[in-house]
């Protein structure tokens, strides 16, 4: 790709500029050095660490994550991560990588968010994204994330003690818009949408759920839709900056997150299993979507299917 083609794709996050607009989803790959440099050798644009929470957890025990006859994956891992001191380590490391990183932050308390986010300001990284939306670890993600008000002092709190922009990554419940408003009147400058959805899977034959953990998350295109559906939502109401999330699979499902509203968007599930090789095909096929539209730039077409 020449340097005009990448000028067309950059895009920019509140204090990070982007050369283009893909970036890795929290949890695939990310919290080894080794990780982030197979990352970087996807060509990714910036790298999302795994959640990291104040003391390291071990996680469930596997299975953790399994293909679903159904299409899709289910996950739970349970947050398995080394800690916020192992941040100290890597983020350095991972800096001369010359990426923005973004560290994903966990926590069950305000503290508990607020000490990871500190840690990860100290040690170097762009931004942080707040897990408020895991699915399947008790006391974390959703169930903070599923209460506009746990919301509103959680993203208070981590803004109030760092200076590096926090993104707010919140998944499906009844109050998503009031937990997406929650965060933004708080200061998030961001909003990544979405995370994975509760989901089981049972062995009929030996009659029991598949996971250990019997709930986990959804990943991959059957979240897809659901995803592009609360990006337009959240973008009409509150034309956010937004990172869409959710079965990117190519480039077409990639244009379809801009087109909401996204500014950026992240892979997981599908960037685990093609690499590089997907990463490129989105960013071809973004090209050529900008050619069909005779759109100057990749910015120019964020949000246009809800502005029509
Ligand atoms: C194995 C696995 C681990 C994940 N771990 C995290 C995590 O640590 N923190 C987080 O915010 N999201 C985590 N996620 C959710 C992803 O970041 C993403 O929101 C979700 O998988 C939807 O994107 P996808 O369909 O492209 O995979 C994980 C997903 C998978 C499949």
């Amino acid at each position: 790709m020449n340097s005009d083609e990448i000028k067309r794709l950059s895009i920019k996050l509140p204090r990070i500029e982007l050369r283009h607009p893909v970036m890795n989803a929290s949890g695939i790959l990310g919290y080894t050095y080794e990780h982030l440099l197979r990352m970087r050798e996807w060509g990714l644009a910036a790298i999302v660490t795994k959640t990291f929470t104040a003391k390291g957890r071990e996680g469930y025990e596997t299975p953790i994550i399994i293909e679903l006859p159904s299409g899709g994956y289910l996950n739970a891992v349970g947050l398995a991560n080394p800690g916020k001191d192992a941040l100290y380590d890597l983020i350095p490391q991972a800096k001369e990588l010359g990426l923005p990183i973004i560290v994903s932050v966990g926590g069950s308390s305000e503290k508990e968010f607020v000490d990871v986010a500190v840690a990860a300001e100290e040690s170097g990284a762009d931004a942080i994204e707040l897990n408020l939306s895991c699915p399947h670890t008790k006391g974390y993600g959703i169930d903070i994330g599923s209460d506009p008000g746990n919301v509103k002092s959680v993203v208070r709190e981590v803004v109030g003690a760092v200076k590096i922009p926090v993104y707010a990554k919140l998944g499906l419940s009844d109050k998503l818009i009031n937990s997406c408003e929650a965060a933004l009147s708080e200061g998030a400058s961001c909003l990544t949408l979405i995370n994975t959805i509760k989901a089981t899977y049972i062995d009929v034959y030996t009659l029991k759920p598949v996971l250990t953990n019997i709930v986990g998350g959804l990943s991959g295109s059957p979240l897809h839709p659901i995803a592009i559906r609360v990006v337009y939502e959240v973008y009409k109401e509150f034309e956010a900056c937004i990172i869409g999330v959710g079965g990117v699979y190519d480039w077409r499902s990639a244009a379809e997150f801009i087109a909401a509203g996204a500014r950026a968007v992240q892979v997981g599930t599908l960037l685990a299993l093609k690499g590089r090789e997907l990463v490129e095909e989105i960013l071809r096929g973004l090209l050529k979507w900008l050619d069909i539209h005779q759109a100057k730039r990749l910015s120019d077409l964020v949000g246009a299917a809800v502005k029509q």
